[in-house]
């Protein structure tokens, strides 16, 4: 089995991920986020915010609406340019986007498996709803395709309430929707999906520089949250792989279970923009430095990442299989930050659920803890590495007479006694940093 079966696997039974409306067969590039696939996906969104809003004197946060005016798509360009290449087989009927068929795909009608393909024709990604009882195109709306229009809406409107000025940025988490022509690959291209992404507002003469800096913070982040470095590298976009807006534009790739792909976009947007809404909207969105008088239209410089595509990456790089005292195990080596449970109470009989649930109980005010009283003490360790859960606590008879637990580390096996006393300290320690 290779890797993508067995994270698949895993997920599913685990209760990580799951396809949406599976009774009904499910629906292509949709999927469902189980008791810890949620907990994952939270630490992770939290874990970005920390990092580019709360510590930086510099980026501020947003929750935009999904739906927007539809001007917004035809000024940023999406309405005429937002395409994929798609073809169909005239044999199997089947659709692919023109740029990405794998040579090895035969045709399952077809007498000797070639496909017999269509001339490729453009394919608009946005998916469109309809807003209000009326059945025409008045109607018409779009589920955003991109979650960073709407930080240019409201560009003005944040940088005054904040009292911000540029260089500063706008950050934000939420659902993006593509109507991507081939979904594949689990959760890596889904046709509802989220994305992190953060603007960053500056004086044209600072773009490259800035764009630079993020760059470098940005594969920082990624290392932190635990990518292995061996999996991570850059790939600079060349003329005619360019999105429609940007000037400049490097993808962090990231070694996945099917080969390296894109990961997070580091795009050099310059005003396209500011000044494409400008002009559409008939208000302007320059800014006037107040030191200098200097009016410009501020260059952007875009970090974007999807969450779900981060959580895959997160899940490959921590999955392994070892051996301990002659028997295999499956872990996941999360960093203890990112692991749906901190950590896992276990009582080594029924008889000490009590006073282990009163740990349990205290250690919960702060950190996500499992309680767990069922099977043999080493299936209960098992389960905990195959989800993550960094450290065991084992409440057993001598914890009744000295007050203290067994402490058990996922990636090394070792075990510690520690003072129920100390208890909350070391794992908050342990898992939050000192
Ligand atoms: N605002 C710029 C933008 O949206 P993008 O390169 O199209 O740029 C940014 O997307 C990131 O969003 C990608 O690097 C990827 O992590 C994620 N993403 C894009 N399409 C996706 C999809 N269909 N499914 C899952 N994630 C996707």
């Amino acid at each position: 089995m290779d890797l993508m079966d067995k994270l698949v696997g895993l997920c599913l039974n685990r209760g990580f991920i799951y396809p949406s409306s599976e009774i009904y067969g499910g629906i292509a590039g949709f999927w469902d986020y189980g008791p810890l696939g949620v907990e994952l996906r939270n630490n992770l969104k939290a874990a970005w915010w920390q990092a580019m809003v709360r510590e930086r004197d510099d980026v501020v946060g947003l929750d935009s609406s999904i739906i927007a005016n539809p001007q917004t798509w035809v000024a940023s360009g999406h309405v005429a340019n937002f395409h994929d290449p798609m073809v169909d087989c005239r044999c199997c009927k089947r659709r692919f986007r023109a740029d990405q068929i794998d040579p090895d795909d035969a045709c399952s009608e077809a007498p000797g498996g070639e496909h017999d393909f269509t001339e490729p024709r453009q394919f608009n990604l946005m998916l469109k709803t309809r807003i209000g009882p009326a059945e025409d195109s008045s109607s018409d709306a779009y589920l955003r395709a991109e979650t960073c229009q709407s930080i240019f809406l409201d560009f003005k409107r944040v940088m005054t309430s904040a009292r911000q000025k540029p260089p500063f940025g706008i950050a934000q988490v939420g659902k993006a929707f593509r109507n991507e022509i081939t979904p594949r690959n689990f959760i890596f291209r889904s046709r509802e999906f989220e994305q992190m992404e953060m603007e960053y507002f500056v004086h044209p003469d600072e773009g490259l520089e800035r764009f630079e800096a993020w760059r470098e913070t940005r594969m920082g982040w990624l290392r932190g949250i635990g990518l292995a470095e061996s999996k991570l590298r850059w790939h600079e976009h060349g003329p005619d792989e360019l999105a429609h807006y940007a000037k400049v534009a490097y993808d962090i790739e990231f070694e996945f279970g099917f080969g390296w792909q894109e990961l997070e976009g580091i795009h050099h947007r310059g005003d396209h923009d500011l000044r494409s809404h400008t002009e559409h909207s008939g208000k302007d969105q320059s800014y006037t430095d107040p030191d200098t008088k200097q009016r410009y239209t501020p260059h952007v410089v875009e970090t974007s990442i999807g969450v779900d595509r981060c959580l895959l990456a997160l899940l490959t790089s921590a999955y392994h299989q070892d051996e301990v005292g002659g028997d295999k195990r499956t872990l996941l080596r999360l960093s203890p930050r990112m692991a749906p449970f901190s950590a896992a109470v276990l009582p080594l009989s029924k008889k000490l659920s009590e006073p282990a649930q009163r740990i349990a109980a205290d250690l919960r005010r702060r950190l996500n803890v499992d309680f767990d009283a069922s099977g043999s003490i080493g299936r209960r360790y098992r389960r905990h590495d195959e989800i993550g859960t960094p450290l065991c606590v084992t409440y057993d008879f001598d914890s009744q007479e000295d007050r203290k637990v067994t402490v058990r580390d996922r990636d090394t096996t070792e075990q510690e006694r520690v003072a129920v006393d100390g208890l909350r300290d070391y794992i908050e320690e342990r898992v939050l940093g000192p």
